[in-house]
């Protein structure tokens, strides 16, 4: 087939081109895309492990994301590879350790508890929308620390900006056109730029100067006194590029994956019954199997690319020097030797307590994998659990038809076709304060 059209049908409907190739031609094949170096798609674990722990100096991801450089800026972690990845990768795994994760989880209950109170009963609710007014929330207050004021109101009102830019259809095709570089050199973009920076560069010189910035959590602020191994602290325009990467990779994701776990839930009322009531008994374990079977069945991001700086041989076969492999992961969470019937939602398969298995490092990879691994996987699982747990144990949700969405594309991930449309059948009635807002399983007073 062309490449034109390979492309034009990647771009509509990458899912079903990524089965049918797999059905013709097994668990490794090549796509050719306009204006990317071959794709090397594989499904077989062997083989994403092997990409995912081969030399990152002979495999590159940085430079597959090259396209963002305009918005996300070049100290980008997304951007970079060899040893500068690793430098900004070390800084900003520190503040998202597991550990320090927990503590953000009352603060994603309370925005998803604001956020779910203006939700219309009984008409047809959009969800993915809601979910996304959900994350950013939480990535302004986790990650840039904003709070109440008019310096924070325009920071806020920038950020949203900046994701409107990042995600229109029209900024995509004027970066695809016109390429990544010659943008940046745009006076028009470099008005947009300057007006969406002011505001940030603000926050930071006002952070830098903050008495209680060591008693501050956000994650900004600890990256303000995060130091390079020499020494050296993170330059404004550093820190400026990874909040904004933080924001881009955080925000549409993870409402994606919200927006999949309620629809996927609502379409098996049995299943949504059950964690509604473990959820309300104080109860984690069938939560987090319905986070990892939904990430699995519905990942929003379905490829990740290594670019081969040499050739090597994978699965067999020798791939020149600037191919890429790609980990499919749509695929890998599909097959039928790792998945007992693999197209259907069953979080039962990942609990152990029933006989299913935890999930396999590279046979469940929805945040890919090795040195390029989504640094904040831990925040989002910690997020769509509070997300979820928080809306089933206040709302009564069914789906408006029987029908499963289809699965479209979304600016960066793939998300529910009719938007998460659902309709709120109830409220429940509220739980004393003690109790909310606290942890992804609190209980529900008593009626
Ligand atoms: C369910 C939600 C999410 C999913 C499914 C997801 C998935 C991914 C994937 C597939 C990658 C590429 C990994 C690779 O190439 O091996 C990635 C990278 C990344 N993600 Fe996420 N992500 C999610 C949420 C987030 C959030 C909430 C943030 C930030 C607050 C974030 C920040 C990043 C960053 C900075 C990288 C680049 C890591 C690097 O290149 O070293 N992601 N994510």
């Amino acid at each position: 087939m062309p490449s034109a059209a390979q492309t034009a049908i990647w771009f509509r409907r990458a899912q079903w081109l990524l089965d049918t190739c797999q059905a013709r031609f097994g668990d490794m094949f090549t796509l050719r895309i306009v204006g990317e170096s071959p794709w090397v798609i594989t499904s077989n674990p062997e083989v994403i492990k092997q990409a995912f722990t081969g030399d990152p100096r002979l495999l590159h991801a940085g430079e597959a994301n090259r396209i963002l450089l305009p918005i996300l800026g070049p100290s980008s972690v997304l951007l970079l590879d060899d040893d500068a990845h690793l430098r900004q990768r070390r800084l900003l795994l520190a503040p998202f350790h597991g550990e320090r994760m927990q503590r953000y989880g009352a603060l994603m209950s309370e925005v998803a508890a604001a956020e779910i109170e203006r939700w219309p009963l009984r008409e047809p609710h959009r969800l993915r929308p809601r979910m996304q007014a959900i994350t950013l929330e939480i990535v302004l207050r986790a990650v840039f620390g904003v709070g109440e004021g008019p310096r924070m109101e325009l920071l806020r009102r920038e950020l949203r900006r900046v994701l409107d830019i990042a995600t229109s259809p029209l900024t995509g095709a004027v970066l695809m056109t016109l390429g990544p570089e010659r943008i940046r050199h745009m006076p028009r973009y470099e008005r947009e730029l300057e007006r969406v920076n002011a505001p940030i560069y603000a926050e930071i010189a006002a952070r830098r100067g903050a008495p209680d910035l060591h008693e501050r959590d956000d994650i900004m602020s600890l990256l303000l006194l995060a130091t390079h191994e020499d020494g050296s602290p993170m330059s404004d325009e550093e820190l400026r590029d990874e909040l904004v990467t933080l924001l881009v990779a955080g925000h549409e994701t993870t409402a994606n994956a919200l927006a999949w776990a309620v629809e996927r839930l609502c379409r098996h009322p049995a299943k949504l019954a059950r964690l509604a009531e473990e959820v309300d008994a104080g109860e984690s374990a069938y939560l987090e199997a319905v986070v990892q079977e939904t990430l699995r069945l519905r990942p929003v991001i379905s490829i990740v690319l290594r670019r081969l700086l040499e050739p090597m041989e994978f699965g067999g076969r020798l791939l020149p020097a600037g191919a890429s492999i790609v980990p499919a992961i749509h695929l890998v969470h599909r097959r039928g030797d790792i998945y007992e019937r693999p197209d259907e939602f069953i979080p039962e398969r990942f609990l152990e307590s029933e006989g299913g298995r935890a999930p396999g490092t590279y046979t469940w990879i929805p945040f890919g994998g090795g040195v390029r691994r989504c640094l904040a996987a831990s925040f989002a699982l910690q997020e769509m659990k509070h997300v979820i747990a928080t809306i089933l144990s206040e709302l009564h949700l069914a789906p408006v038809e029987p029908r499963s969405e289809p699965i479209t594309k979304s600016a960066i991930s793939f998300s529910p076709g009719r938007r998460g449309l659902v309709r709120i059948l109830s409220r429940n009635p509220s739980p004393p304060a003690s109790l909310r807002h606290t942890s992804p399983s609190r209980h529900r007073t008593p009626a």
